[in-house]
């Protein structure tokens, strides 16, 4: 498995891997610093809210909190602004870069007292780094074995308290002994319209842009409920505005651009289209497995099921099932391609039950 680099997130490679330093910088520049200029999200921001104002009202440091979401829903947002919030600084790590347990250890023992460590993709992270941090998180202690072999030793280390954020585009994959040692679970949810022509409007103020209500309204909605999504849109049809236009972003360039960039009215980009695409075209609607649709797009498995898949299967467009991925009716139409006959299944049986 191609699963060991540290790079950026897995959406970031996508789509506009063409992208540079600059996109980073801006999107940096556009992460809301607290949580009033958190966007959306009422369930999680309500009950952060109490969470970490409780910890300040006791003086203590706060519990550990995960965070669970599709790429690009504000998860690393939401774990700075935890930080600013605690009045607290904030180390920042992922799962993959942590491959050894004394990688853990160098990194926990050097924590501050009230210091927040976001650990990035937390499923990533190796075996034995995991059963450390369970015991740094409930009993702020770890072992740290020096030695090998029959000689070796165990030193318990004591940690300062510290608040531990992880994030995950995959709750489901953490063992449970993990997850339940987090007080705190906040599951985010894919962005509303009208959120996301919020954050485009706000945006749009931070970068000095002009744009209209049916502009912002143009560009949400392509945004596949995603505020990085609506955000790198805003950015790219700023190019757009700026080349072929007087500056001025409304609904016409906003569209007029996002074909250039093959972002279609549903929002779907070319991965997403790649994927309906093969699952319609080459295996006739499916089912078909998770890794034989992943080669078919020349994409690796974990970005068609993290990155695509839950855009589709929230759009209706796709479903998984225990055979494999289907697609819907509704797949079909938006493709304008037309489904094989029903209960003739592209193999010649006749339906199971005989409806
Ligand atoms: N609720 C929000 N309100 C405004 N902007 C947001 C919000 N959530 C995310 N963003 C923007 O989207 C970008 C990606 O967010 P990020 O926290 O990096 O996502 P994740 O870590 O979940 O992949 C950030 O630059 C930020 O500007
Ligand atoms: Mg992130």
């Amino acid at each position: 498995m191609n699963w060991d680099d540290t790079g950026p997130d897995i959406d970031q490679r996508l789509v506009d891997s063409g992208s540079d330093g600059e996109d980073q910088a801006v999107e940096a520049a556009l992460r809301p610093k607290d949580l009033d200029e958190f966007v959306g999200q009422e369930k999680v921001r309500e009950q952060l809210d109490l969470v970490l104002r409780a910890a300040r009202a006791r003086g203590a440091t706060a519990d550990h909190v995960l965070l669970s979401g599709a790429p690009g829903l504000g998860k690393t947002t939401l774990s700075m602004i935890i930080a600013a919030e605690m009045n607290a600084p904030i180390r920042i790590t992922s799962g993959p870069a942590i491959q050894h347990a004394g990688d853990l250890a160098a990194i926990l023992s050097s924590l501050q007292e009230g210091e927040v460590l976001f650990l990035d993709e937390i499923h990533r992270m190796s075996r034995p780094a995991e059963e450390m941090l369970y015991m740094a998180m409930e009993d702020f202690r770890v072992d740290v074995i020096v030695g090998k072999g029959p000689g070796a030793t165990a030193i318990p280390l004591e940690l300062p308290p510290f608040t531990l954020v992880g994030a995950t585009t995959r709750a489901g994959l953490l063992p449970p002994p993990l997850r339940d040692r987090f007080g705190f679970t906040g599951h985010m949810e894919f962005y509303e319209p009208a959120e996301l022509e919020r954050v485009v409007h706000r945006s749009a103020r931070l970068l000095d842009l002009e744009i209209d209500v049916d502009g912002a309204a143009e560009i949400a909605g392509r945004s596949r409920g995603t505020p990085r999504i609506a955000n790198r849109l805003l950015r790219r049809v700023r190019d757009y505005a700026q080349v072929k236009a007087d500056g001025v972003i409304d609904r016409d360039i906003a569209a007029a651009a996002l074909k250039v960039y093959e972002v279609d009215a549903r929002g779907l980009d070319r991965l997403d289209r790649a994927v309906l695409g093969a699952l319609l075209k080459l295996f006739g609607g499916g089912p078909v497995g998770l890794s034989t649709l992943a080669v078919a797009v020349g994409e690796e498995r974990e970005t068609v099921e993290e990155v695509a898949e839950p855009f589709l299967v929230r759009e209706g467009l796709l479903a998984r099932t225990p055979r494999g991925r289907v697609a819907t009716p509704a797949a079909w139409a938006h493709l304008g391609l037309v489904p094989p006959r029903q209960g003739n299944g592209g193999n010649g049986q006749t339906g199971l039950f005989g409806t």
